[in-house]
């Protein structure tokens, strides 16, 4: 799908006449743009049911909009909600494929398929996926980090080893934290690994990093630190980037940087996400 996914370019028609609808009751610039270019790209229309302009404001639950939406006549439906099994109850109401857009804490699955696929393309991994002798390292709020949640699963299962480094109340709980190292000392483990993930402190799921000042010393990656990597190594950043907490605009916008690689790939990730759910639903 990435040849595909090359814009200008000819959409492919395997989606043609199929509709998607993307139900996002929580904020997204990526995701849902992402998903909405995905689907069209394939052939299919899409309907955008999002947030603050829908019946939710109402009262109405996710899974009744859900049906709303299903009942018009729509093959998938791509959800993104805050309860972290509310994806799962919109799956089991509806007839239609569902794909989680990122549920609550819990799990973004095509963030991680595209992060590993950035990953697969960077080491030269895109044959097999096989990532074993890779090492990443997630710095920051590993707690409430969906997209921490979905690497995890995907780098692991490609046999790949994960190492957190983040502060005491940032530490992933089980079952995330029995599949990783969890390290303190970012100058130290930053030598010695292959891809630095960053992740936003994720405030509106009641993080707390205390004193800004002593989370920006001891976990931001600025230049400093970005010059202790491995020459080869890179740097990723799901977005939104929280510039000069969690990453210094230098890093950002560096040579080691593959945060534009990884938004550019989320496009036919989702094509072929969609093309698969979609065709083992209908
Ligand atoms: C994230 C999300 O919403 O889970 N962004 C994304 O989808 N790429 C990460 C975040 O909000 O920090």
């Amino acid at each position: 799908m990435v040849d595909a996914a090359a814009w200008p370019g000819a959409a492919r028609t395997d989606l043609a006449g199929h509709s998607v609808g993307t139900l996002f009751f929580e904020d997204s610039t990526r995701t849902r743009s992402s998903f909405t270019l995905a689907a069209q790209r394939m052939g299919a229309h899409v309907v955008d049911c999002s947030g603050a302009g829908t019946s939710v404001s109402k009262g109405e639950t996710i899974v009744d909009t859900a049906l709303t939406i299903e009942s018009m006549g729509v093959s998938a439906l791509v959800v993104r909600c805050t309860p972290e099994d509310g994806v799962r109850a919109v799956a089991d109401a509806v007839q239609c494929a569902v794909i989680s857009a990122g549920a609550g804490a819990g799990e973004h699955p095509t963030q991680g398929l595209l992060d590993c696929l950035t990953i697969a393309r960077e080491f030269d991994r895109d044959d097999a996926f096989d990532f074993s002798g890779l090492r990443l390292l997630i710095v920051g709020d590993l707690a409430h980090s969906r997209v921490a949640g979905s690497a995890v699963v995907g780098f692991t299962k490609l046999g790949g080893e994960v190492i957190c480094c983040c502060p005491e109340e940032m530490t992933p709980g089980p079952p995330m934290a029995s599949s990783l190292t969890i390290e303190r000392d970012l100058d130290r483990v930053i030598q010695d690994v292959d891809i630095v993930m960053m992740l936003r402190i994720q405030m509106e799921r009641g993080a707390d990093p205390g004193s800004m000042n002593a989370y920006t010393k001891a976990y931001q990656l600025d230049a400093r630190r970005a010059a202790l990597m491995r020459d080869d190594a890179i740097v990723m950043h799901p977005g939104p980037m929280n510039r000069e907490v969690e990453i210094a605009s230098e890093v950002a916008d560096g040579p080691r940087s593959r945060i534009w690689t990884q938004v550019r790939l989320g496009v036919p990730v989702r094509m072929a996400a969609l093309l698969h759910c979609i065709q083992s639903t209908t």
